[in-house]
């Protein structure tokens, strides 16, 4: 590309589909696909390479909760890349920069925790969870009790231990994953109930007894940690049913298991608290931050431990102390300098109590001229994380035979009226995570474009063609 990055010539065309592996593509199908290419970037609004303005309704990739184009970040990682634009946080080395957001993140945090340890994505942060999990046992004189649960329709990242807690099959195949030991547990998804159950309360008591009956076949005491995203989010936006979380957890207290909440997108304001555990009455013991932390500008994760697990980990008397953990960008000093600008943003322009406010409105605004359409089946999210869902019958939510091409459909419709949405493997949805920052008059926007496209997505499924 030019260095002005506006121009997408046959060269780099020919580049990208020659050399470039993108992640989450059809490899075989690469050189068909119209690639899409943006060179910048202000507030909701990307910019085509050929100068057409889209709007990211996405926020990337559910991260861009300051919005686009905030140049105190730029300023922020240019200071410090001036200043000290490396150092590894190995044994003794620190610096101020990841040391202020650790006060930070403690202080915007749910009570109770008291360490930090900083990663380079969601992905790596959920493996630092898991080892330190199976180091918490082991500490404990437990070696047995390594197993994880996680849930269907979860996603936790795509390295091999993430990728394995992850319950998306779509993610597993031809990859040799889940590995030994990472088991899945239902979906708190209530649009995909079983047919015999009619209200949340008997809804929970079924998951929260799914849970039970899984912990007690494996046997409890091989069971290690539950993890969940308090609102699963790449698995297709799918809010937990009122009163879950404390149930789940009275379940896994039994059982002396602990719970990581996954708040790699829930986290930073995203559905109206600073973090959604907060909110859904999560009580774990590991919170994994990444995304929104930097708002996407630089690549950063936390793993964040409670007190209590904390302090077994720090009674361990190994030889020479080891903690044989980490990454070379640990602590990065300019990722957690952009980190520590994006969140003073967020609380200075209180964007979690915006996402509340225009959430609410945008979700109205969805429901209202869209839920009487006819493939619509569900409109639901928090905050500014929601999603339309598509069925081939909505009365009786029966998907069509083949959700995920009707929902490429449906997203492509809707970047045809330069709407950026996304979807979910085996689902039909237009997911959406706009920047935090939205206005009322720009989620309007969202809802002209979208309904702009519903014609063209309910032809294709009146046509059968996803049957
Ligand atoms: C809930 C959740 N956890 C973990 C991850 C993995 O993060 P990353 O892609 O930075 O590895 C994601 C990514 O979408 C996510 O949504």
């Amino acid at each position: 590309m030019s260095s002005d990055q506006s121009t997408m010539d046959q060269r780099w065309i020919e580049t990208d589909n020659e050399h470039l592996i993108h992640p989450f593509s059809a490899l075989h199908g690469q050189k068909q696909k119209e690639l899409a290419c943006f060179a910048s970037s202000q507030g909701i609004w990307l910019t085509s390479s050929s100068g057409e303005r889209y709007i990211d309704a996405a926020g990337g990739l559910w991260c861009v909760n300051v919005g686009h184009g905030r140049q105190e970040l730029a300023h922020a990682a240019a200071e410090q890349m001036a200043r000290l634009p490396f150092l590894h946080s190995f044994a003794n080395f620190t610096h101020l920069p990841q040391l202020e957001l650790t006060d930070k993140l403690l202080s915007i945090l749910p009570p109770g925790f008291d360490r930090v340890f900083y990663g380079n994505s969601g992905s790596d942060a959920n493996d630092t969870n898991v080892k330190l999990i199976w180091r918490y046992n082991n500490v404990l004189g437990r070696p047995d009790k390594k197993k994880i649960i996680a849930r269907q329709s979860g996603y936790h990242g795509s390295t091999v231990i993430a990728g394995s807690l992850t319950g998306i099959t779509a993610a597993h195949r031809s990859f040799d994953i889940p590995r030994p030991g990472f088991l899945h547990t239902v979906a708190a998804d209530w649009h995909r109930r079983p047919a015999h159950i009619d209200t949340e309360e008997q809804f929970v008591r079924y998951l929260a007894g799914e849970l039970e009956k899984l912990i007690c076949a494996e046997g409890p005491e091989t069971i290690a940690a539950f993890f969940a995203e308090p609102i699963s989010g790449s698995g297709g936006i799918i809010p937990p049913p009122r009163g879950y979380f404390p149930a789940i957890d009275a379940v896994l207290k039994r059982y002396d298991i602990l719970m990581v909440a996954d708040e790699v997108i829930t986290g930073f304001g995203r559905t109206g608290s600073w973090f959604a555990s907060q909110r859904y009455n999560v009580r774990p013991d590991f919170i994994t931050l990444s995304k929104g932390i930097t708002s996407g500008y630089l690549p950063l994760s936390a793993s964040v431990i409670s007190k209590q697990v904390s302090e077994v980990l720090y009674s361990e008397q190994t030889e020479g102390g080891s903690f044989g953990h980490g990454f070379t960008a640990s602590g990065h000093p300019v990722c957690t300098a952009v980190a520590l600008a994006n969140i003073n943003i967020l609380e200075r322009e209180q964007l979690p109590a915006n996402a509340a406010k225009v959430g609410s409105y945008l979700i109205a605004q969805l429901r209202e001229r869209l839920a009487d359409r006819p493939f619509v089946s569900d409109i639901r999210g928090d905050g500014l994380l929601m999603t339309v869902e598509f069925d081939k019958d909505p009365e009786s939510r029966t998907p069509f035979r083949d959700a995920s091409r009707a929902g490429h459909f449906a997203i492509q419709a809707c970047h045809d009226e330069k709407l950026i949405v996304r979807g979910a493997r085996g689902r039909a949805l237009a997911a959406m995570a706009p920047p935090l920052t939205l206005t009322e008059s720009e989620a309007d926007q969202i809802v002209d474009r979208l309904e702009r496209a519903m014609p063209r997505i309910e032809e294709a499924m009146h046509g059968g063609s996803f049957d």
